[in-house]
């Protein structure tokens, strides 16, 4: 007998991601992806990673930087983050943040924390990939939150049946895959429709900080705290990313939470991975010091051109019977396509015939609806790059 048939049940689920596959077809020469939600590497602080690590393996740091260290993250870090929770709206102390491998990690720890096999948890239609794929280990179901809908506390409820809903997860700034953002009534129902479900919230704000225009709105984490006055009586858990805005490969993630949950986060790393990388961290912290307050507006007027470029692009080329959400920030546009335009067919056509790459929509969608949406993402090409993209896909489109 082979090892494989001794596999726990979850592994049966765990799929392939057709992103990441997708991911391997593109290093071919000539084609225009819109495919990875990734940022572009030109835009990396190159000189200020070169300058901390070297001072990271300097005489002063080298041996905090290359030792084990406490699994709640390097402290310097975490300081810097209460004053940057704090410029959002956020206030919270040392004891509420945990650093991370990514706030894909923290994904992956809060399905562990909070789901028994057959618990629900509320994700959007459609929702982040990736956090579809670190709670579905954990065999929950999946039903579709409701914010401002025509679902209540009641009927999320019945629909749990014999599970309970744990949480309901959102990324409230520039959602990938769709771009869109929830507003302030949206995410004071969102906090409503929690205290009525007695379940938790995961707030994903790995864009919030990619704003071009409109105003800011606060994460939910800070509405709760408005209403009740301290971290500690909120249910809702921020979970934060470096990647869009310094570098993922350097995996640095942070959450921010009530006392106990980061306790228990904490065991989780322990028994995991011990701690993030200490060097990456200081990395992370001395460049985040340096110039994250130039940084981010810089990234914000790159980004926001390319996604003027698109949406201008879209308008330009696009059949009649083809919408579009506009983004006020993120990566991501997200198309919906006259129904029976199957996503996936057009891109096997789209990559054949005009060297077009993006991702199919039905993989954001827990049931695999959703056929006829794609995504597409601005931030690693050009402007020219993206008129061009996306005048060759207007070709498919109408062929
Ligand atoms: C909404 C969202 N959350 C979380 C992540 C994970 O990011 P990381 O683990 O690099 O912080 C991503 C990455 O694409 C994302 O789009």
């Amino acid at each position: 007998m082979s090892t494989h048939e001794l596999f726990a049940t979850r592994a049966s689920r765990m799929k392939a991601s057709e992103i990441r596959e997708l991911l391997k077809l593109l290093d071919q020469p000539g084609i225009i992806s819109f495919a990875g939600g990734i940022p572009d590497p030109a835009l990396f602080p190159t000189e200020g990673f070169s300058a901390a690590f070297q001072a990271a393996l300097g005489p002063d740091q080298k041996a905090q930087a290359l030792q084990y260290s406490v699994s709640e993250g390097y402290v310097p870090l975490r300081e810097w983050l209460i004053d940057h929770m704090r410029s959002i709206g956020v206030e919270c102390r040392l004891e509420n943040i945990l650093i991370t491998s990514g706030s894909q990690q923290a994904l992956d720890y809060l399905g562990k924390l909070y789901l028994s096999p057959g618990d629900t948890a509320l994700v959007g239609w459609p929702t982040y990939l990736g956090a579809l794929a670190a709670f579905n280990a954990y065999e929950p179901r999946f039903d579709r939150l409701s914010i401002n809908g025509n679902r209540g506390a009641a009927e999320h409820a019945a629909s749990a049946g014999e599970g309970a809903v744990k949480f309901a997860y959102l990324s409230p700034d520039f959602a990938n895959p769709t771009g869109e953002t929830v507003d302030l009534r949206g995410r004071e129902a969102l906090l409503d429709l929690a205290d009525a479900l007695n379940c938790a919230v995961i707030e994903d704000g790995a864009y919030q900080a990619l704003r071009y225009d409109g105003d800011a709105i606060p994460p939910v984490l800070a509405l709760e705290l408005a209403r009740k006055g301290s971290i500690e009586d909120c249910r809702t858990i921020y979970c934060g990313s470096f990647s869009k805005t310094l570098s993922p490969g350097l995996r640095v993630g942070w959450v921010v939470a009530a006392k106990p949950v980061i306790s228990q986060l904490v065991l989780m790393k322990q028994a995991a991975d011990l701690h993030s990388a200490t060097i990456n961290q200081m990395a992370i912290d001395q460049v985040a010091r340096a110039c994250f307050d130039t940084h981010i507006p810089m990234l914000r007027r790159v980004y926001g051109a390319r996604r003027d470029a698109m949406l201008q692009a879209l308008q330009d080329h696009m059949p009649d019977g083809v919408q579009w959400t506009r983004p006020e920030g993120g990566m991501f546009v997200w198309l919906t396509l006259p129904v029976g335009t199957h996503g996936a067919d057009l891109l096997a056509r789209a990559l054949d015939t005009v060297k077009v790459a993006f991702v199919p929509g039905g993989a954001f969608f827990p049931d695999g609806s959703g056929t006829n949406t794609i995504r597409l993402s601005f931030s690693n090409s050009d402007e020219d790059m993206i008129s061009e993209g996306i005048r060759r896909l207007g070709e498919v489109l109408r062929a």
